[in-house]
């Protein structure tokens, strides 16, 4: 099995969902094969992916209610990546799963199942540090977070990295930090830039060199239900998120740099 990510903040609207779809997309575009998983009830990654979160028969629900496998509940997109979808449904296993034995694994058990090869398997995470963010760190090998550099910025990633120190202790030793990435970046603004070099000073490398810029074109992609670069290839957001799979591929050595390219 390739490397699972999650992408999790408990803190709301800064990022997640975006930063999924479109890094998703963006290494698909280098030739990595890409299971996207929706875990959250909003099912934004399912509707941005273009598949309608409303009209599917099976969900993330069933496979972590144990109803169906995962193979069951793949689909195919227009996204060149494969997406297990989520919806409103998921919201019964946020509840039920709480009484129920290892709860917290059954994605993980769910995934070992898995017959088929990704190089990455992604997991858009709730907005909260509830049973399915933890059976999604749980089931992955690091965690990306997005941070937007505002204010209450570092706030929630303190709750958030104590999260996955505990993880890390009790259930999942191969659990580690992937990265921090800021989104919504406006180097203009003397606020982010403060946010940031706080991040810098604390994080030091596991900061992403790359920001993803404040860029509209990535605000209207999902309501056509497509990915960036598939929206406007030729966006500030979609150069940032190539650059962002470029710099992730490049840290784990999947690709030769000379291979990356933010063009094609
Ligand atoms: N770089 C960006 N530039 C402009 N708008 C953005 C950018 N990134 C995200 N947005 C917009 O900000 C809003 C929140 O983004 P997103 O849904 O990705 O956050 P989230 O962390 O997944 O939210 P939630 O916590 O509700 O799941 C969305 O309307 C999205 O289109
Ligand atoms: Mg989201």
């Amino acid at each position: 099995m390739g490397r699972i990510i999650s992408i999790a903040n408990q803190k709301g609207g800064v990022g997640k969902t975006t930063t999924s779809i479109n890094l998703a997309a963006a290494l698909a575009h280098y030739g990595c094969h890409i299971l996207l998983i929706d875990l959250d009830p909003q099912g934004n990654a399912t509707m941005g992916s273009g598949v309608n979160k409303n009209e599917i028969t099976l969900s993330m629900n069933d496979v972590l209610l144990a109803r169906a496998s995962l193979s069951d509940v793949i689909v195919k997109t227009e996204c060149h990546y494969e997406l297990l979808p989520g919806n409103a449904d998921l919201t019964e296993s946020e509840i039920n799963l709480v009484q129920q034995e290892r709860k917290e694994f059954r994605l993980s058990e769910q995934l070992t199942l898995l017959n088929k090869e990704y190089d990455y398997i992604l997991i858009d995470c709730p907005p909260s540090l509830n049973m399915l963010t933890v059976n999604a760190l749980v089931a992955s090998d690091s965690v990306l977070i997005p941070l937007q550099c505002e204010y209450y910025a570092l706030e929630g990633l303190t709750g958030l990295l104590a999260t996955v120190r505990d993880i890390t202790q009790m259930s999942n030793t191969r659990l580690v930090v992937e990265g921090l990435l800021r989104t919504m970046y406006d180097g203009r603004n003397c606020l982010t830039q403060q946010v940031s070099d706080q991040l810098l000073m604390h994080f030091k490398d596991l900061v992403y060199k790359t920001v993803i810029p404040r860029n509209v074109r990535l605000a209207e992609a999902p309501s056509h239900g497509l990915p960036i670069l598939l929206y406007d290839k030729h966006s500030a957001g979609a150069a940032a998120y190539l650059a962002i799979a470029a710099e992730m591929l490049q840290k784990h050595k999947k690709v030769q740099p000379t291979k990356v390219t933010a063009e094609g």
